[in-house]
């Protein structure tokens, strides 16, 4: 008997729906033009994890040109705050090939930015040959506080477990660690291990998904997911983790669950092996729920509007439970585990060519 239409994955739909999201987006996107980066990088990594990267292949070199073009490089005297814009719309995008006699006050990076494109650049096949990795690794040094935590940006702002993940990955896809005091780094995560097992946004703070993620996945990165926390510290973790699971999962207890969370938390659960005690069957339902047969992608809830972010995990969590037609994730880095596998190739060449040298 065939599978009824609401318990089919729709590949194409969702391959439509991130084709969309590179192109002009609807008004009611207009906030987020200055983040746009990271929506391109949810339609790229989504396309990528579909196997579907063959449907922007004519247009793949533009993009590459594009986020080059949002690169913050370091003036003549080499100041600046390196890394990667958020939007043509700021600063002085497809400026890359002069470098400014002094930098200009707000053109600076931000850290989310910095971590999208770089993932983005790789999911592209480009090898990163243009990143200023030395400006990009001594500015993200910067923007670490005494604490171990991050901000995302040089002037005063926010901190918090999100940018320590994004800081881990930048360090990790550039195959070097002096962006960042990973001791001070782990002493904050393990700092924000709350009473109730989870991890929150910082020390004190209430356990949540998306920092609980942050944090497990940092610590990945950094190679100290095991020894960093104790047994007893893991166990309870994952008893927080498997606790979020109603049907699909929710990012703290008595709170709705969320398609997004089938990635922030089944990948905290993947990194921590515990996966296999997911109730698969349950969790699948929920993301055909909330799947929109009608424009593709997913809805945070079902019956609501479907957004590039939740399209992007709803298409991750299913990777996670192995869905056919989804390629296998690398859970730590949030990119599929084909272009991880890349990285390791342009690692190697940067570490023979670093020999030669
Ligand atoms: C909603 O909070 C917030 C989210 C669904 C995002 C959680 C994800 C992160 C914090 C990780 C972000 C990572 C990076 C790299 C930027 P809420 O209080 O509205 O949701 P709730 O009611 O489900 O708790
Ligand atoms: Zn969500």
């Amino acid at each position: 008997m065939a599978a009824p239409i609401d318990n089919i994955f729709l590949r194409d739909k969702h391959v439509k729906f991130f084709l969309r999201c590179l192109q002009v987006l609807p008004g009611r996107y207009s906030s987020l033009d200055t983040s746009r980066m990271t929506i391109a990088f949810f339609a790229l990594s989504g396309l990528d994890m579909l196997n579907a990267l063959d449907v922007i292949e004519k247009d793949r070199q533009s993009i590459i040109d594009w986020i080059y073009s949002l690169q913050v490089l370091p003036d003549k005297e080499g100041n600046g705050l390196c890394g990667f814009r958020g939007s043509s719309t700021l600063g002085h995008a497809f400026d890359v090939q002069k470098a400014s006699e002094k930098c200009i006050p707000y053109d600076g990076s931000h850290i989310a930015m910095t971590y999208t494109a770089l993932a983005s650049l790789l999911i592209l096949g480009d090898d990163l040959g243009r990143v200023d990795r030395t400006a990009v690794l001594s500015s993200l040094r910067t923007l670490q506080l005494k604490d171990g935590s991050y901000r995302p940006v040089s002037e005063p702002s926010e901190n918090d477990m999100r940018f320590v993940y994004c800081a881990a990955c930048i360090c990790y896809m550039l195959d070097d660690w002096q962006g960042m005091d990973v001791a001070k780094a782990a002493h904050y995560i393990i700092n924000s291990i709350s009473y109730e097992g989870g991890i929150g946004q910082g020390p004190d703070l209430e356990a949540h998904g998306g920092s609980t993620f942050c944090a497990v996945a940092s610590l990945q990165l950094m190679d100290r997911l095991h020894g960093g926390l104790s047994a007893k510290q893991s166990k309870k973790l994952q008893t927080w983790c498997l606790m979020r699971q109603q049907s699909g999962f929710q990012g703290r207890p008595n709170k709705p669950v969320d398609t997004c969370y089938s990635f922030w938390v089944g990948a905290t659960l993947q990194l921590l092996g515990a996966y296999h005690f997911v109730d698969r069957p349950s969790n699948r339902a929920y993301l055909m729920e909330t799947q929109q047969p009608l424009t593709g992608g997913f809805s945070k809830w079902p019956s609501h509007s479907p957004d590039a972010l939740h399209a992007y995990f709803g298409v991750c969590g299913l990777s996670l439970m192995q869905e056919p037609e989804v390629l296998a994730m690398h859970p730590a880095l949030n990119i599929s585990q084909r272009t991880a596998d890349r990285l390791v190739a342009i690692h190697r060449k940067w570490r023979d060519s670093s020999v030669e040298s």
